[in-house]
């Protein structure tokens, strides 16, 4: 069973200025927590017991959010608000681990997952959860990172998580090549190929890979041994090729919904989403959305 889940979060965020100038992105907030504890309680509910954060001097402020804040607890106990104590104190589960590396230098995605080799090494599976992308099953209770787990426990081969995409769309991901059909909704299917970042005439599907792998320990000796690809950078999608060519890989396609926060309209939609559907503030917030949408 995997039980180690890396969380790379050392990247900038350019891309969400000037929002994340002195803030993490992943601290970005939707409706009442950050994007971050969203990643964590996903992979908290999918079995994962140790959070492997690649992180940043940065962005300290997300290591202190996992953290216990002692003074905070202790006047919360004192004024007597237990459910926002509660709140606080579940944020990590007595049983989840929270540890971190410096990615110090920021040389691609591939390169941030390889920075975890020195706290999994080569013996042991881990997933990989890109902490931009929120996926949201709900209302089912299975979540897809979970489906994806017991494919990899079921198989042993590496699992991608895929959805499709637009065509105009595909360039901004890795876009996967199935070696048969495209796989049912909560199915894997082997592939053929994958690419980073094709243009849309080069892209062999319109799978994309939506920031969530189940990886093999040995992914590590590859990635230790991938040049600069794409950009410039050491690409895990190089590393997931030559890991199809020597063992195969199989894309989990999904059946939930993501929402891309690492841009504005997509941690926009993401509010709509989770605002809508929050216990305490959903039916205020659906009001709101229809007095906005009247134009009042
Ligand atoms: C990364 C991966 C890409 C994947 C994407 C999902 O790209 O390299 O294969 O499709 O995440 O969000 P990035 O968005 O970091 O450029």
């Amino acid at each position: 069973m995997i039980r180690k889940a890396v969380l790379p979060v050392a990247g900038l965020g350019t891309r969400c200025l000037p929002a994340s100038k002195a803030i993490p992105k992943e601290m970005i907030t939707i409706v009442d927590r950050p994007v971050i504890q969203y990643v964590v309680e996903e992979a908290v509910a999918a079995g994962i017991r140790d959070i492997i954060l690649v992180t940043h001097s940065s962005k300290a402020a997300i290591e202190n959010h996992f953290d216990t804040h002692v003074e905070l607890e202790a006047s919360l106990e004192q004024k007597g608000k237990h459910e926002l104590l509660a709140s606080l104190r579940s944020i990590v589960p007595d049983d989840v681990n929270i540890i971190s590396i410096r990615q110090g230098e920021p040389l691609g995605l591939g390169h941030a997952v390889l920075c975890a080799r020195p706290i999994i090494g080569d013996d042991e599976p881990f997933t990989v959860l890109l902490p931009d992308v929120l996926v949201n099953n709900e209302p089912r209770t299975r979540t897809d990172l979970a489906g994806m787990l017991e494919a990899f426990d079921a198989t042993g081969s590496a699992q991608l998580m895929v959805e499709e995409v637009p065509w105009d769309q595909v360039e901004k991901y890795g876009i996967v090549e199935p070696v048969d059909n495209i796989p049912s909704p909560g199915q894997s299917g082997p592939l053929k190929g994958m690419v980073e970042k094709p243009g849309r005439d080069q892209a062999p599907s319109n799978l994309a890979v939506i920031g969530r792998y189940a990886l093999p320990g040995s992914i590590f000796a590859i990635l230790a041994d991938t040049p600069p690809g794409a950009g410039g950078e050491i690409q895990l999608t190089d590393a997931l090729e030559t890991l199809r060519s020597h063992q195969g890989v199989q894309a989990y396609r999904m059946v939930g919904k993501t929402y891309d926060c690492g841009h504005p309209l997509g941690y926009l939609e993401a509010i709509m989403a989770y605002g809508r559907a929050h216990p305490q503030f959903g039916n205020g917030f659906r009001e709101l959305l229809a007095r906005y949408y009247q134009g009042e």
